[in-house]
């Protein structure tokens, strides 16, 4: 007769037990290794735009950033290429390039385990070529291991898109303030506030939905337009200073937390002021190591 074995195991978090019997009539535990941490894809976007579930999306550039934000049950992260501005210290966005641009993208997919991770395809990454525009997209999803590519304008990007879509790749639109064409606006001031813009944007909002974005921005337009546009398509809208008619809302981290000292628009609400805060702990450490109380006799081997 054979001996019968009883292995107990302790399992993790997360990982549910079967427990059967082998042919010498021993348990089994046979572990279901499915995660209860359900991934943000970009159906769960669409289901939740369907069950009336707001979107919270927020930017992130680096290992450490994507790790807290992830943690804290952010949907999606956009690997924004305002990382020109918040984190290179460029004026614009437009010096930024494809190379920085998965660099950013590979750090962020690193610490993330439930958001959908979506990529900004740089300035000059797309523009005017189908055929660029793809070969971006590749780049950006088999290099750095995002879920989705991003970009900026409406009719005339649409057959990038499409294009970028045979390759299956998912992809953002963006309308209203776009900052890569700030040289054509010429300010980062409110968008689409006169009727033929409005018109314009309305139907770029269709052409992108036909094209098959699965998600649009929405930046820096008039509330009443931004839910109209809402309301009108069936992709979700993601707004940034467009209200609160929209499906979600998306803020520049560095923005919210308070990292940007001099900037604060209406649309930004602050929830830390880490400017200050950091200021006052690298002074306090200056002055320790200064003084010499830093470090203390438990701080050393
Ligand atoms: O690059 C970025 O941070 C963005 C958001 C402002 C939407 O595009």
């Amino acid at each position: 007769m054979q001996p019968r074995i009883l292995t107990a195991i302790i399992l993790p978090v997360g990982m549910n037990s079967i427990r059967c019997k082998n042919k010498f009539n021993a348990y089994l535990y046979a572990m279901s290794v499915h995660k209860e941490l359900k991934k943000i894809t970009t159906r769960t976007l669409q289901e939740l735009k369907i069950n009336g579930e707001k979107i919270a999306m927020l930017t992130a550039y680096d290992y450490s950033m994507a790790r807290i934000l992830d943690e804290a049950g952010i949907d999606v992260l956009l690997v924004g290429d305002s990382a020109s501005n918040v984190m290179a210290g460029h004026e614009t966005t437009l010096p930024i390039t494809l190379n920085q641009m998965i660099y950013h993208a590979q750090s962020v997919v690193r610490g993330v385990s439930r958001a959908l991770v979506v990529v900004d395809l740089p300035f000059g990454s797309y523009q005017g070529n189908t055929k660029r525009a793809l070969e971006s997209s590749i780049r950006i999803m088999k290099e750095s291991g995002a879920h989705a590519v991003k970009l900026e304008g409406g009719a005339e990007v649409a057959d990038s898109i499409k294009r970028i879509l045979t390759a299956g790749i998912p992809v953002m639109g963006h309308l209203g303030l776009t900052p890569q064409s700030i040289y054509k606006f010429g300010t980062y001031n409110v968008r689409a506030k006169e009727k033929a813009e409005a018109i314009k944007l309305k139907e770029d909002a269709q052409i992108l939905e036909q094209a098959g974005c699965f998600s649009l921005v929405l930046e820096k337009i008039p509330a009443n337009l931004a839910t109209e546009v809402t309301q009108s398509i069936n992709i979700p809208t993601i707004g940034i200073g467009a209200g609160s008619g929209v499906d979600g809302q998306v803020l520049v981290s560095h923005d919210m937390l308070g990292l940007n000292k001099g900037f604060h628009p209406r649309f930004l609400r602050r929830y830390l002021d880490l400017h200050s805060q950091i200021l006052e702990a690298v002074n306090q450490y200056s002055r320790d190591v200064k003084s010499g109380s830093f470090p203390n006799e438990k701080e050393q081997y």
